[in-house]
């Protein structure tokens, strides 16, 4: 079985902040990006490519790291793309593109990606794109965007999407719909799944019960804005080891079920329930998630358990 890469918190750095990035440089988290788009004011956009021109080469505790570039109508794009070939495309894992509307986007960022590791010597394909998803139409578009070359998770983006469809983030709490369609969406196309940042920074238990929600509905992660979010964030997101335990553990007895010694049966009872394939693939899930937050299973199963 290969093993997956974690992809529970995704720490957001305003790439104008010296001080934010050299703080994220310890900050053990499964990737950090370094924002170029909303966390910088328009007239720090020229010294945040630079920050990030010199931070990109310095050794981050977090296994990947990322850039997120301004969106492809806006004025910052082509200055970006320039920065990405002047050097910072030779050191990055992932691009992050917000506001993906159509399919069409993340497919020319691709194309410009291309050209841009030809010009760094780098292996086709090597960068790839994390999309957010954070308006009407990128919501309608997200089963293409998913499936598009290169993307290898799909972003939810709670306040964009929110100001974008008119809502009122007071009263409306939960983007259920929004975020199910991206899951799904993610999930037909085989990339991750990744809920976007909670505002209230001071406020855990707003991070712990909209983490809570997604996790529940099977996203890998959330993106993370603040140190004292990534505790909870990998606790929510990571199986306990009780549950990691039996999900390795169901597939042991399906495995041992469905042999020859075990009477090769497709559906069988254990624990007094049923399982069968789709049992299998359940627990596969639960399993491989915690696999790749470094949990190793602590009981096994016999078969006269
Ligand atoms: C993130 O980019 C968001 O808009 O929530
Ligand atoms: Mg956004």
């Amino acid at each position: 079985m290969s093993r997956s890469r974690a992809r529970r918190s995704v720490f957001a750095v305003p790439g104008s902040s010296e001080k934010m990035i050299g703080k994220a440089l310890e900050f053990q988290v499964d990737q950090v990006f370094l924002d170029l788009e909303d966390a910088v004011a328009p007239d720090a956009k020229g010294i945040a490519r630079e920050l990030i021109s010199s931070a990109v080469q310095k050794k981050f505790k977090a296994p990947t790291v990322s850039v997120r570039i301004n969106s492809l109508d806006s004025q910052w794009f082509t200055e970006d793309v320039e920065m990405l070939k002047s050097g910072v495309a030779r050191w990055i894992d992932s691009i992050i593109v917000p506001k993906v509307h159509r399919e069409s986007d993340v497919v020319e960022v691709g194309r410009l990606l291309t050209q841009i590791e030809s010009a760094a010597g780098r292996e086709q394909g090597s960068i790839t794109i994390d999309a957010q998803i954070e308006s009407a139409l990128g919501l309608v578009n997200c089963e293409k965007i998913a499936q598009a070359p290169r993307i290898t998770s799909l972003n939810f983006g709670p306040a964009d999407f929110m100001a974008d469809i008119g809502a009122s983030a007071e009263e409306v709490t939960s983007n259920e719909y929004a975020l199910m369609r991206t899951l799904v969406a993610a999930r037909a196309a085989g990339v991750a799944a990744i809920d976007g940042p909670t505002l209230e920074v001071r406020d855990i238990s707003k991070f712990e019960k909209s983490a809570d929600i997604s996790s529940a509905m099977g996203f890998d992660g959330k993106w993370v804005l603040h140190p004292d979010q990534i505790a909870a964030c990998h606790r929510i997101f990571t199986p306990t080891q009780v549950r990691f335990d039996e999900a390795a553990m169901l597939l042991e007895a399906y495995e041992y079920f469905t042999s020859q010694s075990g009477g090769a049966k497709g559906a069988a009872i254990y624990k007094s329930a049923m399982i069968d394939e789709a049992s299998r693939k359940m627990a596969l899930a639960v399993f491989s998630r915690g696999e790749a937050a470094g949990l190793v299973q602590s009981r096994h199963f016999s078969p006269g358990d």
